[in-house]
Order: structure tokens, then sequence, then C-alpha cells
């Protein structure tokens, strides 16, 4: 199973390359690392796995944060309905999106990020994604809210990018023009 221990932090290159594309059908190896990555997000989203295993709680992991540089990522987290979405996303893109932009008011977090960084994040606030699931089917999802600013961030990671990437260094609580703030005000 995935512990923090195997997530590697910034610093580490792998979090700077692009990951490549995942070819089908899945290797035995490609199968197991989907499993284990939703599989960490579950264990450390419940208190007492977390706690036994000394997991920081998180929702969504990108393959290179475990320093395999596949597209793929996981992500476990509920809607703004309460529904809960929980998928590996393979080779995942963004078919189209909104102009309008969000952010999280209280900024964004990652497992492989020890420390606070401060700052607005610039996100879609609808995307349209396409991906394949671990069976090879093809995928179609619209997300809004927290799922699409998780499964931007994600998408992020397979590409070598960071979320502070995206903080504007002079004024990193700017207003972001075209945004409607999502969380606590
Ligand atoms: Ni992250």
């Amino acid at each position: 199973m995935i512990l923090m221990e195997h997530i590697i932090r910034e610093g580490h290159p792998s979090l700077r390359i692009k990951a490549e594309e995942v070819k089908f059908p899945l290797t035995e190896e490609d199968k197991k690392l989907a499993t284990d990555m939703l599989e960490y997000l579950i264990n450390s989203q419940n208190p007492e796995t977390a706690e036994k295993y000394g997991l920081r709680p998180g929702i969504g992991l990108a393959a290179n944060q475990v320093n395999s540089l596949k597209r793929m990522f996981a992500l476990h987290l509920e809607n703004e309905k309460g529904e809960l979405l929980s998928f590996v996303a393979i080779n995942p893109k963004i078919a189209s999106h909104s102009v309008e932009k969000t952010y999280l008011t209280t900024g964004e977090g990652c497992l492989s990020v020890d420390r606070t960084v401060p700052g607005y994040v610039p996100r879609y606030a609808r995307i349209t994604v396409k991906f394949f699931n671990v069976d090879g089917q093809e995928q179609k999802m619209r997300l809004n809210g927290l799922p699409a600013i998780a499964f931007q961030h994600e998408l992020d990671h397979l590409n070598g990018v960071m979320f502070y990437d995206h903080i504007n260094e002079e004024n990193p609580f700017e207003p972001v023009p075209d945004a409607i703030p999502f969380g606590e005000k």
C-alpha cells in the first residue's frame, strides 16, 4: 500500500516531468498503481486508517507523486450534491471549459508540499473532461466546484506543474478576474 514515505515531495525532479500516455490494455503494474492510488485516498480520509498508517488526508493523487511517470491520477471526493466521485483517470484531458474561473478561498494544498503556500490558484469554474478508466473505456464527465478544481490540480501534476506556479508572486491574493470564489469567504 502507498504510505506517506512513498509520496515524493517538492524538489524531486519527477514532479517537474511530463508523464507519458498509458497504453491499453493496462499492465498488471499499471492496474496495481491505479488501485493503490485510489486506496491511499480512501484510507487517508478514514480517520482510523489515517491515524493507524500516518496518512495525510487527500482528495487527489497523481502517478508522478509516487514517482511513476504515467498519465493517471485518482480522485476521491464528494461533489456539491453530496455524490461521491471516486475514480482513476487515465490519459485525462479537458475537452472544454468555461470562460468563468474559480479558486479555493483557502488556497490549495498538495500531498507533495509540506508547507502552506498562501494565495489564489485560478482554475476554470466548469470543465468537460475525457479520460479512460482502468478497463480502457472512455469516460466523459462535466465537473464544477471542488471536483473541477481537483481535476485541474491533478492534471497539472501529469504535466509537471505545481499549484503554486499559478499564484501571483507579487500579490498572492489579487482578485482573480471573471472568477467566482469557492469555499468559505
Ligand atoms: Ni498535488
